[in-house]
């Protein structure tokens, strides 16, 4: 069966003042129908980036998509026409973005709000639309959905915002769910009632989700491929279990390593990869973590390592790396 989304070497760029900004580079890979997928990666690795690209969310200019196809379902995303991506988005793809109280409308109502691209999508009356978001709230956990309904959103808790975020998301059934930072935001315990809402559903209505996030954490419990982003590129892609058990690119590592143990999450001090992020503004060429990585070659400064399978690893565990992770680090063990 085709993948629900293929992305091949979609390369986005900024036309900024102070030069051309290398925002995401050459990224190509591919989500199977109800895969959960979890992007993690830095500030500035080109998570967001890269997604709201696909579907025609970035400002023409200073973002200029520089070439790729983003194939869903198959249609390229980017052949279509603005028409054709209003119609596609909240219908076929439905988002939920960080910071719920600027993404809501403060002076419309809830209700309001989730009905409009029931009406514009699917032609619902407003009785038919006002029962299916009473619907949609019950089922995000909202208690007491039919007198909610008629709130402003600045009547909601954040947790309860972000789910009314999430109601709007999946009110269309769309086949494709993109979270970007969806959770970031909020308490931890209402964190993980959001990820819980977002298995269940999954469960009942079996969508395929792209989960973006800094949390190693929420990837872990959430999302069974993962996919490492730096300077814009994959560093590395696979299985979670394996890419957490076994990881193969430098950074990777570096961030499980930055991961907190014992104690709770969120507490512990994190531990940060030494070194700077890349300047995105010098060409894209080598390996871009190269000069934060202790275990680089020279090769890794001046030629681009290629997105390949893993050696003696799972199907579908992929690295970007000329240097060898796991014999660089049995070295670095076996030195007094
Ligand atoms: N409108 C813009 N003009 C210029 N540069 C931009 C613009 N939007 C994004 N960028 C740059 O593109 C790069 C990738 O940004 P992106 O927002 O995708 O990162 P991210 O991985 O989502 O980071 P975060 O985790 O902070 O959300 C960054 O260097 C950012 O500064
Ligand atoms: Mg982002």
């Amino acid at each position: 069966m085709a993948p629900l989304l293929e992305v091949r070497n979609l390369t986005v760029a900024f036309d900024t003042p102070s030069g051309t900004v290398h925002a995401v580079n050459d990224v190509s890979y591919t989500i199977e129908e109800g895969e959960t997928l979890g992007i993690v990666g830095e500030s500035g690795s080109g998570k967001s980036v890269h997604a709201l690209s696909m579907v025609g969310l970035i400002a023409t200019p200073p973002g200029r998509i520089v070439r790729g196809e983003v194939v869903f379902n198959g249609r390229d995303l980017l052949k279509l026409s603005q028409r054709e991506l209003l119609d596609l988005r909240g219908k076929e793809i439905g988002f939920v973005f960080q910071d719920p109280m600027t993404s809501l409308n403060p002076v419309l109502t809830v209700e309001r709000q989730i009905a409009e691209p029931l009406k514009r999508h699917f032609g619902m009356t407003s009785a038919q639309a006002r029962a299916r978001v009473i619907e949609l709230l019950e089922l995000v956990g909202i208690p007491d959905a039919a007198r909610r309904a008629g709130q402003y959103p600045h009547e909601f808790s954040g947790g309860m915002r972000q789910r009314v975020m999430i109601a709007i998301g999946i009110s269309c059934n769309p086949k494709l769910l993109i979270a970007d930072e969806a959770t970031t935001a909020l308490d931890v315990t209402v964190q993980a009632q959001i990820l819980d809402l977002v298995r269940d559903l999954k469960r009942k209505i079996g969508t395929t989700v792209i989960w973006i996030t800094h949390d190693m954490g929420v990837v872990a419990g959430l999302a069974d491929t993962v996919q490492v982003m730096y300077g814009g590129r994959i560093m590395e892609r696979g299985p979670v279990r394996s890419v957490f058990h076994d990881p193969r690119s430098a950074y990777t590592w570096g961030l499980l390593k930055s991961l907190p143990h014992g104690g709770k999450r969120g507490v512990t001090r994190l531990y940060q990869i030494p070194g700077n992020p890349p300047d995105l503004t010098r060409d894209p060429i080598g390996d871009p973590f190269a000069p934060r990585n202790p275990f680089a070659t020279d090769r890794c400064k001046v030629e681009t390592p290629p997105l390949v399978d893993a050696a003696d690893s799972v199907a579908g565990h992929k690295v970007a790396a000329w240097y060898d992770l796991r014999a660089a680090l049995a070295t670095q063990e076996a030195r007094p």
